[in-house]
């Protein structure tokens, strides 16, 4: 049996198929890369994983247990933390409260939860804006932030959206170095990105979504060349580039 195993996924929203027969496996401290143009159903296979919605069919196991039916909160416990394309902090909290949240996902004692939020900001470079407000977030912190209240639940399974849309390339190599040494910490990483050279860089499989479907599926070097690919997402300026 697969670490995750995901099989024949399906969610409709109305008429609307979002994820069609979604098929996917990880393996423990792998780094996937999810990717497809937008409305390809990357984020609704992150909300079934997380159990944020229930798929129309289909199942998720994760380490043998079956995640259908299950609650978000129990999904985090078992050791699934993900990230929010749209980020959404306590804007009246400051940063260190924010990962304190996640950090209460395993032990109810708020010194312990703030210890281990602090090591998680000092790990993430993010020490010095512990006390700024949600409200006071620029781009960068609001990513580094969604990474940080992620890790405070002590994840071994990280689904990233989007965690460097926004960023200047100065900030993507910061994050893509953020993620590499969260990965070799044991954490296993699904990354959803548009950035394809930060994408292929930082993944050793990729899956390309389109129209809820899986489209290919390979090494980053196989999939950049694939014409489906390059047809249905990467364009012909990424294959002559
Ligand atoms: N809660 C919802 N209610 C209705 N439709 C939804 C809902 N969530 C997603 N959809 C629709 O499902 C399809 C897949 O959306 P999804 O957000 O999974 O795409 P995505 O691949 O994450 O796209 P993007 O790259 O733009 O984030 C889209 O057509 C979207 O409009
Ligand atoms: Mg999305």
């Amino acid at each position: 049996m697969n670490w995750l195993f995901v099989e024949k996924l399906n969610k409709r929203f109305g008429g609307l198929v979002a994820v069609r027969d979604f098929d996917m496996t990880v393996e423990e401290r792998e780094i996937v890369g999810l990717i497809g143009p937008n409305g390809a159903g990357k984020t609704t296979v992150f909300n079934i994983i997380a159990c944020y919605y229930q798929p129309d069919s289909g199942r998720v196991i994760f380490q043998g247990k079956d995640l259908v039916g299950m609650k978000p909160f129990h999904v985090c416990k078992l050791g699934i933390a993900r990230t929010f394309q749209v980020t959404k902090p306590f804007i009246n909290n400051t940063v260190l409260e924010n990962v304190m949240v996640g950090a209460f996902i395993r032990t109810s004692n708020t010194r312990l939860a703030k210890k281990k939020a602090l090591e998680i900001l000092e790990e993430l470079d993010f020490l010095e804006r512990k006390d700024a407000l949600g409200i006071e977030l620029t781009t960068v912190d609001h990513k580094r932030l969604e990474l940080a209240r992620a890790l405070a639940t002590d994840p071994k399974l990280l689904l990233l959206d989007e965690v460097m849309a926004g960023l200047t390339p100065a900030e993507k190599m910061s994050m893509l170095n953020l993620l590499r040494n969260i990965q070799k910490q044991g954490i296993t990483l699904i990354v959803v990105e548009h950035d394809m050279k930060a994408v292929m860089n930082l993944c050793e499989r990729i899956i390309l979504m389109h129209r809820g479907e899986k489209l290919i599926e390979g090494p980053p070097s196989l999939v950049a060349n694939n014409p489906r690919a390059i047809a249905a997402y990467l364009g012909e300026d990424y294959a002559t580039a």
